[in-house]
């Protein structure tokens, strides 16, 4: 039998909301509100005065004062890995660089090694944990990517744990193929060869699995070329599937440039990007991604061009870039406070970064504003000044997740 409008809706009332909707007031505030979701989506919001009499029947929720955002997106992480590389982090406070662990054999490949070692039920148990930190923080949407298998069955596995773990009804997960993230111990020394193998047959099971959304590669000197690159961009693209790209992370390597002219969804870390390449982001429509929880943890020191990525308003998103390596990091939330401190970003560029921004970094239109019709993802926050969520360092001031509707987690 049909439920009446009445029965199925779900109000949360007592409550301030930041719809992070653009065009409106300062993070699109409105005091004394309300939110109303059916059926998994967003289908009234405003004052609470002006609710209309069809909802006022339905099961309310009282929010006690708390702060609405949209459910937080983390759109670059790498969270499904096997091992550990805390050895590495205290080798790293003894002076040896990122780059110098990497070109040793350590670094991505030591999480490969230990990757390749683990079975998709070990692989799903670990990343379980770290996501649930990232809810707890907020997040309700996340990206994760392959990239520590560098061989055909162990890219697969990967991708198939990422996609496991979209089957919580509490989560949803965005997968991309990163298989171009280094090049394996059994291609050393020939790059080339090892992208044949990520275009080819690495690329072939990916689509024919439907096991990514987008793919991904990390363009550096460590890594790979922007001809390599470009040429594993033209074969995702004829496959169907949006590119993305690790870019100008260590060394200006023309990485967003060349991933401009594939209309890439986005280019991530970024620290080293020119003018040049933020003008053909602009132009090519691309979101730039900050990861200041790399930048922190590698005491980088350059910071990412701020002023030209607002001057030519290539829209900025945050995130975590969870990873054993660069980014142990485990809390968006924290990002948000990273954002404004290290890289300056206004508190409410910040809460853009991992809401309406990392919505459009993952090519999806149905989230990360609080807009009647998008998905009723939201997170609740103990704070009485929006600000209050880049101010914060640490903690917990979320304090209740809604997933399509339905609260998932409080307390
Ligand atoms: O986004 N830059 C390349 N990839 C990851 C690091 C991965 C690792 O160190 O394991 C990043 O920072
Ligand atoms: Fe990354």
């Amino acid at each position: 039998m049909p439920q009446s409008p009445k029965t199925d809706a779900r109000i949360w009332t007592d409550v301030t909301l930041l719809t992070m909707a653009t065009g409106d007031a300062p993070y699109g505030l409105i005091e004394e509100g309300a939110i109303v979701a059916k059926e998994g989506r967003i289908v009234w919001l405003g004052q609470a005065t002006d609710l209309p009499t069809a909802y006022c029947d339905g099961e309310k929720i009282s929010c006690d004062g708390h702060f609405m955002t949209p459910g937080l997106i983390d759109c670059h992480t790498h969270l499904v890995f096997g091992g550990s590389r805390v050895a590495e982090f205290e080798q790293r406070l003894t002076g040896v660089s990122y780059e110098e662990i990497a070109r040793q054999g350590g670094g991505i490949l030591s999480t490969v090694r230990a990757t390749r070692d683990a079975d998709e039920i070990s692989l799903k148990a670990s990343a379980t944990k770290r996501l649930r930190q990232l809810q707890r923080s907020g997040v309700t949407t996340v990206e994760i990517k392959s990239g520590y298998g560098l061989d055909l069955d162990n890219e697969l596995k990967m991708l198939r744990v990422a996609r496991a773990l979209g089957e919580n009804p509490a989560i949803d997960v965005f997968t991309t193929f990163l298989g171009a993230h280094a090049v394996p111990p059994e291609f050393k020394g020939d790059a080339d060869g090892y992208m044949d193998l990520v275009c080819g047959e690495m690329l072939t099971a990916v689509v024919r699995e439907n096991l990514a959304d987008a793919v991904d590669a990390f363009c550096e000197n460590i890594a790979f070329s922007p001809d390599q690159v470009a040429r594993l961009f033209t074969k995702a693209r004829k496959a169907g599937l949006p590119v993305k790209l690790h870019a100008e992370q260590l060394t200006n390597s023309g990485g967003a440039k060349l991933a401009a002219r594939y209309q890439a969804l986005s280019a991530d870390h970024l620290e080293h990007l020119d003018e040049e390449g933020v003008k053909q982001m602009a132009a090519a429509g691309m979101v730039a991604v900050l990861l200041p929880g790399a930048f922190y943890t590698l005491r980088e020191e350059k910071l990412p061009p701020m002023e030209l990525l607002r001057k030519y308003q290539v829209p900025i998103a945050v995130a975590s870039d969870s990873n054993p390596g660069s980014s142990p990091v485990l809390s968006l939330a924290l990002m948000i406070n990273m954002a404004s401190t290290v890289f300056r970003l206004t508190p409410e560029e910040a809460l853009a970064g991992v809401t309406r921004c990392a919505a459009q970094a993952l090519g999806l239109q149905d989230r990360g504003q609080l807009v009647v019709g998008l998905k009723a993802d939201f997170a609740l926050w103990d704070i009485s000044h929006p600000a209050e969520l880049a101010y914060q360092v640490g903690g917990t001031l979320c304090t209740s997740v809604v997933k399509d509707g339905r609260v998932i987690l409080t307390g």
